[in-house]
């Protein structure tokens, strides 16, 4: 299982001093049955010490190799930060930036050059979820990718994130969250890649949702915040061991 907490556009150094005793400690623990990560925002990457147990990711990466691309920053420096993951695709990347499914696929395919594993975001919004369109949508994310990558797919995690229920409160019943799971898993015919949910996860949500089938962790953003409800988390993906 894995538990990856993305901290978005929050944090501080003293946050960052709060977590990583406690979370080196537990992932310790949990060695073996669940992976911790921590996405902090891009300018705490260099300052977690290099003996944290957890993994670190980052929240976006170029799609373009070192050179004169101000603001972006590069699968090898992330690589030579520490990180383990890079997010790509995620929906405020694609909704605040613009970012097409074209681009999220280039951003994985470099990060897997830097052998980052691309944390690959998708999701439906509300109104295509009423429409019926969910489907189509969650092609179209993924046909790009797919082409891009092929068997290197294998290598990468990917997020199923409903836009409906990031920071809304509003969690996919597990049932919903289920169904797609297996029909992503069916579609990309690659069943060693973990599927992660998310998408309000909080400790009280996250057992059931954990225990699903076809859901092996989870992409956790406001709980992340607080070490106590993010251990919660934690623990709740290493109950099921998967
Ligand atoms: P949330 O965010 O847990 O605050 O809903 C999840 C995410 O966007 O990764």
């Amino acid at each position: 299982m894995y538990v990856l907490g993305n901290w978005k556009m929050n944090g501080s150094p003293e946050l960052l001093e709060r977590f990583t005793g406690p979370l080196t400690a537990l992932q310790g623990e949990l060695s073996s049955q669940a992976h911790i990560g921590l996405i902090p925002p891009a300018g705490l990457l260099g300052k977690f010490p290099p003996n944290c147990e957890f993994m670190l990711g980052a929240q976006d990466v170029s799609e373009y190799e070192d050179g004169a691309d101000t603001g972006d920053t590069s699968a090898s420096l992330l690589k030579a930060l520490g990180c383990k993951l890079a997010l790509v695709g995620h929906s405020e990347r694609r909704q605040l930036f613009g970012e097409s499914s074209a681009r999220v696929a280039a951003k994985a395919s470099r990060a897997l050059k830097q052998k980052l594993t691309p944390v690959i975001c998708l999701g439906e919004t509300w109104e295509q979820r009423e429409a019926g369109d969910t489907w189509q949508v969650l092609t179209d994310q993924l046909a790009p990718v797919q082409q891009q990558l092929q068997g290197e797919l294998a290598r990468c995690i990917i997020a199923y994130e409903p836009v409906w229920a990031i920071g809304t409160g509003k969690t996919a019943s597990p049932e919903q969250a289920q169904e797609v799971h297996a029909w992503i898993r069916e579609k990309i015919g690659l069943h060693q890649v973990a599927l992660l949910y998310g998408g309000s996860v909080k400790p009280e949500n996250a057992d059931e949702l954990f225990a699903q089938k076809d859901i092996n962790g989870g992409l956790i953003g406001g709980a992340s915040l607080d070490i106590e409800s993010f251990e919660k988390i934690c623990r709740a993906g290493a109950r099921q061991n998967k």
